[in-house]
């Protein structure tokens, strides 16, 4: 395969937060177009980065030297987030934007991430990249600050915005209602809040699929580059969700629909937060599956 800087050799991909649920599945599938160099704040299966520490970061593309880079580190605690506001915005706005800057400066190409949650959900149909974010909680502000620092740097970029990810590592809805349908006979799960549940597995091999094209030189991010939107197909509200965990895992539990008002958070949620896939579909010609098909075909992998 040839490489953005014209060698013969796999590419050099440096992945950062290989630890995370995203990051982890990463591994496995960007290990099938290149040369992983996992980065995580652990440094457990390559070296270590803390975004917190400019110069980290800095050092780390110095000696990584890598042909494309894909971040998966994020301060995701949506809830902490409200309280530790500094610190989420160091990780997901600052950092990002320190990383775009030493990018952009190399003509790196970069995939990052970003969340449904830089929206309020007041809008009632599925959010286009079009649509003016207003998010609801320091998480999403602290997000949108990333990802516009991303895109307006001049890096080569491509930001996806997400949704509820799940996996069968990390944590997450799927694991956490498992685990309470062991523990309990009954479970209160908010009805009206709805969006797209999406496997971590999928925006991974998603993710690959892309970038081993740009790194062919089959696509070219001045053209295709920017914001898409990347979520399981189909939506839920958390009930739903909960309800198919529930039927598919074989588990028992008793479960209630609940309104949000019911469930207090420190962090404001948006009702209805479904992200319209069309644009990523249309630039590379690939499609999420259902979110029921990938809920299934994690729930194989976990039961094996
Ligand atoms: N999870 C969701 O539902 C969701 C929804 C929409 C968008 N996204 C986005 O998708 C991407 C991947 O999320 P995920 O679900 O895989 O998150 P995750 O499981 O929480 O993983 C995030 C990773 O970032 C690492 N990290 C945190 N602070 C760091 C620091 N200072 N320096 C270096 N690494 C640091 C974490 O390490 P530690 O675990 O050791 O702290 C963790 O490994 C993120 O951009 C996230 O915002 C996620």
């Amino acid at each position: 395969m040839k490489n953005t800087a014209g060698s013969a050799a796999r590419p050099r991909l440096l992945l950062i937060g290989s630890n995370g649920q995203v990051g982890w599945e990463l591994r496995r599938t960007l290990a099938g177009i290149g040369e992983v160099v996992a980065a995580s704040i652990e440094g457990e299966a390559g070296p270590v980065v803390d975004l917190m520490d400019p110069s980290s970061l800095a050092r780390l593309i110095d000696e990584a030297r890598p042909d494309a880079v894909v971040n998966a580190a994020a301060y995701t605690a949506v809830d902490k987030a409200e309280s530790d506001r500094e610190t989420a915005k160091r990780i997901n706005a600052d950092a990002v934007a320190e990383m775009a800057a030493l990018l952009a400066e190399r003509g790196t190409p970069i995939v990052h991430y970003s969340t449904d949650f830089v929206f309020s959900g007041n809008l009632n149909r599925a959010y286009t990249e079009d649509d003016t974010p207003d998010p609801l909680n320091v998480y999403g502000e602290t997000k949108l600050g990333g990802e516009r620092a991303l895109l307006e740097s001049g890096a080569r970029a491509l930001v996806f915005r997400t949704s509820w990810v799940y996996g069968a590592r990390g944590a997450n809805f799927l694991l956490t209602m498992m685990r309470l349908f062991r523990e309990r006979e009954e479970l209160r799960v908010v009805d009206d809040q709805i969006g797209s549940p999406t496997w971590s597995r999928m925006l991974a091999e998603m993710t690959a699929m892309v970038l081993y094209r740009v790194l062919r030189g089959d696509l070219d991010l001045d053209r295709v580059g920017g914001l898409y939107n990347l979520t399981g197909s189909g939506q839920v509200s958390w009930y739903g969700f909960a309800s198919a965990i529930l039927e598919a895992s074989g588990l028992e539990s008793n479960l209630i629909p609940i309104p949000s008002s019911e469930y207090q958070a420190p962090a404001k949620r948006p009702t209805y937060s479904v992200l319209d896939n069309g644009r990523f579909q249309e630039a590379f010609g690939l499609a999420m599956p259902d979110w029921r098909l990938s809920l299934g075909q994690c729930l194989e992998e976990l039961k094996r």
